[in-house]
């Protein structure tokens, strides 16, 4: 975990208040869907800044996010993050500029007595730590306390961002965009991140002198250090050395850009201090949500996605995709598996070429096999199905073989049936288990059958549809899970 961001006020300093600019629309993403819900690491931008936000908020205040365009929808990404109610919501009705953006928040915030830190939607690295230090150098400048300050990073191209001008002492000035700055202007590199710190009750009479007197027609909340440093008060620049953590992203070219950062800062983390071997960080992709226990083993292109965790000692083969899942210790997941929503005890095996959703559980050392897909049942502990199979909705005991070609057919065109399989079964190759049925522990079912009733424990059936051939002696060595070797395809014939 990162140090504890220093966000707690000194004592006597104003409490803090956090607004997230989340109303525009994102021009330059070409998409029918609002920039800050383009997703990096498996997560909508706006859900990064949000719980960048959370952890700096320690005063028990709500975040601020204005929303507008989309709102709907960012707002249940909001909440997806912060929990209902952990943010309250500014509607900007039109977006006319991020100086307006701000400006619509001025019924929730403009008497309270607080340092606002305003915070872009797009810009979702940024570290709470940074931003911590932002409103340290905020409160503490030249022993009051400034107006506002502003986070600067110098970029090698800082085409595209506003510029922040200095007097010839190197004071602040203003910031200028680039629409409107001059060829000179333009040559500066220092750039304002569009994260600041600022007064209260300094910053919205600031706020209604701003006039969209500009290239782009709109209220630039960059105009307001310029108007308070001209008014004579104190303008602090945080100048930041890390550019990547805080530049914004305005294109999908530089979403790509930002996946890459993200993605190889997570496999790092993995192999540095998690232990984790990763054959290929290029074509390996592991959400920041999922954890993965030492010594495992990741092939390439493998995607573990959304809050799925790994034990220790697992190996997943190439291809495959885990999803919001838990994989337990020793675990070996061959090449080219989906796995989604599914639990998977230790020492299982899974693939090649399985699917389990849906709540799929395999317990301790069960086998899944090539071509079979396991939808909302549970294997129990050592039970094996090895090729060709789909069980759905179904209950199955420990040590069973499911012989190749079974299928549960639990759909009636209607509804779904639940199929019970005991310990100890064996189901031939080729079965069809007619839902809702049972099979009893220690039965068998010929290669072929197609079972339509319940069949009791120790009976052998067969034929279509199964009839019970005999009654099954049973023996010692049946019971014990150390009993007799199972063979992985049953091969009892129809009406043996
Ligand atoms: C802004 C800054 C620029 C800075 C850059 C850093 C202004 C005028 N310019 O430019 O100096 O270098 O960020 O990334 O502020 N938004 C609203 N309502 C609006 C417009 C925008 O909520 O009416 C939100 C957007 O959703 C976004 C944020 O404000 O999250 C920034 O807006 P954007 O249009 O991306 O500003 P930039 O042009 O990047
Ligand atoms: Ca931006």
């Amino acid at each position: 975990m990162d140090k504890q961001p220093q966000a707690a006020p000194p004592a006597g300093a104003a409490p803090l208040d956090i607004l997230i600019l989340a109303a525009g629309l994102g021009t330059r993403m070409r998409s029918a869907t609002a920039k800050v819900l383009h997703e990096l690491g498996g997560r909508p931008l706006i859900a990064h800044v949000c719980r960048t936000a959370s952890a700096l908020q320690k005063e028990q205040r709500p975040v601020y996010v204005v929303v507008g365009h989309q709102a709907e929808e960012v707002k249940r990404a909001v909440n997806e993050e912060l929990g209902e109610g952990g943010a309250v919501f500014i509607t900007q009705a039109e977006q006319r500029g991020t100086g307006d953006a701000v400006f619509a928040a001025r019924d929730a915030l403009a008497a309270a007595n607080s340092t606002l830190l305003v915070l872009s939607g797009d810009v979702p690295l940024v570290r709470a730590e940074t931003l911590g230090a932002l409103v340290h150098q905020h409160r503490t400048h030249r022993g009051r306390g400034a107006a506002v300050t502003l986070l600067a990073v110098r970029l090698e191209d800082p085409t595209g961002y506003g510029r922040v001008i200095r007097d010839e002492e190197g004071r602040f000035l203003r910031i200028v965009e680039q629409k409107d700055a001059t060829a000179e202007e333009r040559q500066l590199n220092e750039i304002n991140a569009g994260i600041y710190c600022f007064e209260t009750r300094l910053l919205f009479p600031a706020l209604e002198r701003v006039k969209p007197e500009n290239a782009q027609g709109e209220f630039y909340l960059t105009d307001v250090p310029g108007i308070l440093r001209a008014d004579g008060e104190d303008v602090s620049v945080y100048v930041h050395t890390d550019a990547r953590e805080v530049s914004g992203i305005n294109t999908r070219a530089e979403l790509a850009e930002f996946e890459r950062i993200l993605r190889l800062r997570t496999l790092r983390s993995l192999m540095l201090n998690g232990g984790v071997t990763v054959i290929d960080p290029q074509h390996t992709y592991v959400s920041p949500d999922a954890q993965i226990g030492r010594d495992t083993v990741i092939y390439p292109n493998v995607h573990i996605e959304g809050r799925t965790t790994l034990g220790e000692g697992c190996r997943v083969g190439p291809g495959t995709r885990i999803t919001n899942s838990r994989v337990g210790n020793g675990v070996h997941v061959k090449d080219h598996c989906v796995i989604v929503d599914s639990e998977i005890g230790d020492n299982c095996e899974v693939g090649p070429f399985a699917h389990l959703r849906m709540n799929a559980r395999m317990e301790e050392s069960a086998h899944v096999g090539n071509f079979v897909e396991v939808k909302k049942s549970r294997l129990g502990s050592r039970t094996k199905a090895m090729h060709l199979s789909y069980l759905g909705d179904a209950e199955i005991g420990e040590r069973t073989n499911i012989g190749a070609g079974t299928v549960t057919c639990n759909y009636d065109g209607r509804q779904k049936h639940p199929t019970h399989i005991g310990d100890d079964v064996k189901i031939g190759s080729d079965t069809m288990l007619v839902a809702p049925v049972r099979v009893g522990s220690r039965s068998v079912t010929g290669a072929g059958s197609v079972v339509t009733e319940d069949v009791p424990s120790d009976t052998l059936v067969a034929g279509v549809p199964a009839r019970v051939k005999k009654q099954l002696p049973r023996e010692a060595g049946d019971e014990g899970p150390e009993g007799k070797d199972k063979e992985e395809v049953t091969t009892v014939a129809p009406g043996e």
